[in-house]
């Protein structure tokens, strides 16, 4: 796994795409890419995306190639992106995610992140949000 640069573009497109009901077009992507804080590692299978403000990142999204998952290559991705995350400064970590997607929850908690707030009907206006964190000291 490599970091994100722009001839990845379209292959992490296709990668969310293949994850998430509503696709990132590459122009998303793009602008994502742009953004100070920007992190990513992308390989064939998989990728993470996080963004640092300050001392906080927040991951915006991790996804793996459906017929290539539950090999390890989601938790090799988080701790990648964490490791860049506290390298650039980060001290909290934190992300949303649908409190139905039982596998990533398990994926996020088996790296320490705990459940720090609750939004109500975020996705599609109906399924709630957990927003889980960890900080580093
Ligand atoms: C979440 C996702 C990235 C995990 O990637 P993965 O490569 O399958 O994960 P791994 O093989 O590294 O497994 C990591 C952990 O996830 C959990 N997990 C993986 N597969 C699971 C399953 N079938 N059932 C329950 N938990 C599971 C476990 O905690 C596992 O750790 P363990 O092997 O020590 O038990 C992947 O399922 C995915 O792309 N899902 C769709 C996109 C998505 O929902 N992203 C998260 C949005 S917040």
């Amino acid at each position: 796994m490599l970091p994100l640069t722009d001839k990845d573009i379209s292959l992490a497109a296709e990668l969310y795409g293949g994850s998430f009901s509503r696709a990132w077009s590459e122009e998303e992507i793009y602008k994502l890419t742009r953004l100070p804080g920007f992190i990513g590692y992308i390989c064939k299978d998989g990728m993470i995306i996080l963004n640092i403000v300050a001392d906080e990142a927040e991951i915006y999204t991790i996804c793996v190639r459906p017929e290539r998952r539950g090999e390890g290559l989601g938790k090799q991705l988080l701790k990648e992106g964490i490791s860049r995350a506290l390298e650039k400064g980060a001290k909290k970590i934190f992300l949303e995610v649908a409190v139905d997607n039982r596998i990533a929850i398990n994926l996020y908690e088996s790296f320490g992140f705990i459940k720090v707030g609750i939004r109500k009907k975020y996705y599609n206006n109906t399924t709630d949000a957990l927003i889980l964190a960890k900080e580093f000291l």
